[in-house]
């Protein structure tokens, strides 16, 4: 059997470390390791996007990385999605009713959040869809889903645009 090694990461915030099998994907080590289950194991070889989760701000498919592969970095799960107060994305997936089995929910989440924060305003219904082209819904509802990735995304903007006033308005030299 393979000798664990041991991973040091940022996890959700804080810092982590975990003894694990080199051979074992980020979702083993987040799974089986870390008894993190937000994230999902589907298809297990890249399909699906359940097992989405990020890395330095950007989406991965935790089945298909290495759990060496976050060494020294930081990686945020379904877990760790929070803002203050209630996240967009949760209130209007809450919202919409844009989870069904729910299944594919964490992963779908990870990706929307990645890809909002990067555009940072809102979005329209075709870009949706293109960006969260490789989460698959067995469940089929798309729409919903669409729909409150839509909404969230205006609320995350005005919540960003909210900062910037503040942070503007307390720093006079920006204001020029
Ligand atoms: S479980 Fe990772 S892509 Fe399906
Ligand atoms: S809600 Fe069931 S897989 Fe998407």
């Amino acid at each position: 059997m393979a000798e664990s090694f041991l991973l040091s990461f940022q996890l959700n915030g804080e810092p982590v470390e975990v003894a694990a099998p080199p051979h074992y994907t980020l979702l083993e080590v987040l799974r089986y390791k870390l008894d993190l289950i937000g994230s999902k194991q589907g298809c297990d070889k890249g399909d699906c996007g359940a097992c989405t989760v990020q890395i330095d701000r950007r989406p991965v498919l935790s089945c298909i990385t290495l759990g060496v592969h976050v060494q020294g970095r930081e990686v945020v799960t379904v877990e760790g999605l929070t803002r203050p107060g209630m996240h967009p994305l949760h209130d209007c997936f809450d919202k919409w009713v844009a989870a069904q089995c729910g299944f594919c929910t964490p992963g779908i989440l990870m990706a929307a959040e990645a890809y909002l924060s990067a555009v940072g305003r809102k979005v329209t219904r075709g870009e949706v869809a293109e960006a969260l082209a490789s989460n698959l819904c067995r469940c089929t509802g798309y729409t919903k889903i669409v729909d409150a990735i839509v909404e969230a995304s205006e609320l995350m903007a005005a919540e960003d645009e909210g900062k910037d006033d503040h942070r503007r308005a307390g720093n006079p030299s920006k204001t020029s």
